[in-house]
């Protein structure tokens, strides 16, 4: 990509990323099961350029919205005082912020897919806390990874609708967006599953 901007502990495309264990085929057909097409694929382009500009307020809702839930803001929190970690929310918040970049424009190809794994394993037990060196709890549970896709995915609706887009097109860059998403944390639970149950 064209952005030179060196973010901490992104480590997107670095060969320490470990590989994604999915078939290419496996992978299809999970795209396949939540209807992502080649329309989608243009739809996310489209909605990455209409939120590149929106990065910050985007992370500004969505921050807002897990700092006012104490059960959230827990997970960033240092694990014996209970205390948020600032420079851990911030350090995360640039990543988070490439994040949206990386899923509207990225190629979904293997590269793609392995720092898929890297972010679920960063969210499980395996290496949440690693790549910030911070002393927070150990572990995000699952059940909260599948309910987050209705915030990161509701309140993206109105910033896909401040470019001045056809409330068609508006509609089509939401789904795509949806479905992008949800495809991501079916990736991210991989490491949540038991041997055989993935
Ligand atoms: C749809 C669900 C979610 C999305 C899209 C999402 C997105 C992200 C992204 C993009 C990162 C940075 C990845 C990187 O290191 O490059 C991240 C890390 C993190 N997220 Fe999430 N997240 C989700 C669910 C959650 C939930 C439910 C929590 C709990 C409140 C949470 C807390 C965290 C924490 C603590 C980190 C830092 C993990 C570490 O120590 O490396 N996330 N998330």
């Amino acid at each position: 990509m064209a952005q030179a901007e060196v973010i901490p502990g992104y480590d997107y495309g670095k060969p320490i990323v470990p590989r994604a264990p999915i078939t290419d085929e496996d992978f299809k057909l999970l795209k396949k099961t939540v209807m992502f097409s080649e329309e989608d694929e243009k739809y996310l382009r489209m909605a990455g350029d209409v939120l590149k500009e929106q990065v910050d307020d985007i992370l500004n809702l969505w921050y807002g919205w897990v700092g006012s839930n104490p059960h959230l803001v827990y997970y960033f929190a240092d694990k014996n005082t209970g205390s948020p970690l600032a420079p851990y929310l911030e350090a995360v918040r640039r990543r988070f912020g490439r994040w949206i970049i990386d899923l509207c424009f990225r190629k979904f190809d293997r590269e793609w897919l392995d720092y898929q794994f890297e972010i679920g394993l960063r969210h499980h037990r395996s290496k949440k806390n690693r790549t910030d060196k911070v002393n927070s709890v150990e572990h995000i549970p699952l059940r909260y990874m599948v309910a987050f896709i209705y915030p990161i995915t509701a309140t993206i609706k109105p910033f896909l609708a401040k470019k001045g887009h056809s409330q068609e097109e508006v509609e089509k860059m939401f789904n795509a967006w949806f479905k992008a998403v949800v495809l991501s944390v079916a990736l991210w639970s991989m490491p949540y599953a038991k041997e055989g149950d993935y």
